[in-house]
């Protein structure tokens, strides 16, 4: 009897100390119950995040505590379980977006504030939307930052990772010409969204003067190590260098930091969220694991050769392939 009740129970992933991927489990947790205000969703997809790595070895404990035994996650996408009282604007059935600031994401269900989730476009896939939240508010945020115009350009680094493959589009939609720093291997899909490819390691600055003779209006870092500080060595204006990652080195140029919390949540991700469900914009997905495989998903972002979004699947009826098609994108 004991036996069946622990059978049903609801999974999650769990820290139980700082550390290597050792520390990442799937444990048995209690089904959460909504109190006044509050959601409970059940979590369809769920997202992974390099600054997920970061926080599980304990490099930002200052900023991110945990409290042992903590979860893993901010993006997931799923059904709403059920309302506490007070929540009008969802009810159980419905299929939502959502994002947690407790990092409790990766798990069969979610307890959630009403706020902190959105409607899923119908014509959004469930990966996508579940590993949405971050790069999207992030993406809006680092464009929105250097205040792109029509004639100006702008490079972009990490122009093919989860952000960056966003934040492309956006600074294109600008009407600026946006110059794409990445690897030989993200060159068709950069080509495929408008964006013109330059390759990054020795003589970048050289290429970037070639490419750019006039010289570049805005520089966008998402990848960090140097690049804010080939920026302003390129004349670039520091209020229109932004980037995510080098904070120290922003600090060194009087360079922008914007991310995800420099814009309004809700509005960003919405906005995202339509243009990719009505094709304006696309989302590349890398590789959609099976909950039980989150070490194997953490392994492959740790690489940081992801072209697009590492995703979770919580919902084994959804039968995803590991690898989904870039072009349609619908697995
Ligand atoms: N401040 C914030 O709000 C915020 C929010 C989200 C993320 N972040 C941080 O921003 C960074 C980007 O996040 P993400 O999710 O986009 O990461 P990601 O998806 O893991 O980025 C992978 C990309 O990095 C590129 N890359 C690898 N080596 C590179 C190099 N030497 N120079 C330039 N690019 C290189 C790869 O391009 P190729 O495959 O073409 O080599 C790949 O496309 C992370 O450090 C993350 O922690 C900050």
């Amino acid at each position: 009897m004991r036996q069946k009740a622990r059978a049903l129970m609801p999974k999650a992933v769990q820290l139980s100390a700082y550390g290597g991927l050792e520390q990442l489990k799937i444990v048995d947790v209690a089904k959460p119950v909504p109190q006044a205000g509050e959601v409970v969703v059940r979590v369809v997809a769920a997202g992974t995040n390099p600054g997920e790595i970061s926080i599980r070895e304990g490099f930002l404990k200052a900023m991110y505590s945990m409290e042992f035994p903590f979860g893993q996650g901010s993006d997931f996408a799923g059904r709403v379980d059920s309302v506490g009282s007070g929540v009008t604007e969802f009810a159980p059935g419905d299929d939502v977006i959502g994002w947690s600031d407790q990092r409790s994401a990766q798990a069969e269900y979610v307890l959630i504030g009403a706020a902190q989730l959105i409607a899923k476009p119908p014509a959004l896939d469930w990966f996508r939307a579940g590993s949405l939240k971050v790069v999207a508010t992030t993406a809006v945020a680092a464009v929105r930052a250097v205040a792109l115009k029509p004639g100006d350009t702008v490079a972009i680094v990490g122009a093919a990772g989860g952000v960056g493959s966003l934040a492309v589009q956006l600074a294109r939609r600008t009407g600026a010409r946006v110059i794409g720093i990445a690897s030989n291997e993200s060159a068709p899909f950069l080509r495929s969204v408008g964006v013109e490819p330059l390759a990054y390691g020795d003589g970048l600055a050289e290429r970037l003067r070639a490419a750019a003779p006039n010289g570049l209006a805005a520089f966008i870092d998402l990848f960090g190590g140097g690049y804010v500080e080939l920026a302003a060595t390129l004349g670039v204006a520091p209020a229109r260098i932004n980037t995510i990652i080098d904070f120290a080195g922003a600090k060194k140029v009087g360079a922008k930091t914007d991310g995800g919390t420099a814009v309004p949540t809700r509005e960003s991700l919405a906005s995202v969220a339509d243009a990719i469900a009505w094709g304006e914009i696309v989302m590349p997905l890398t590789a959609i694991y099976p909950f039980t495989m989150v070490h194997d998903a953490y392994t492959e972002l740790a690489r940081r050769k992801a072209h697009g979004k590492i995703v979770l699947a919580l919902d084994p009826a959804l039968k995803a392939p590991l690898r989904p098609a870039q072009s349609s994108g619908l697995p």
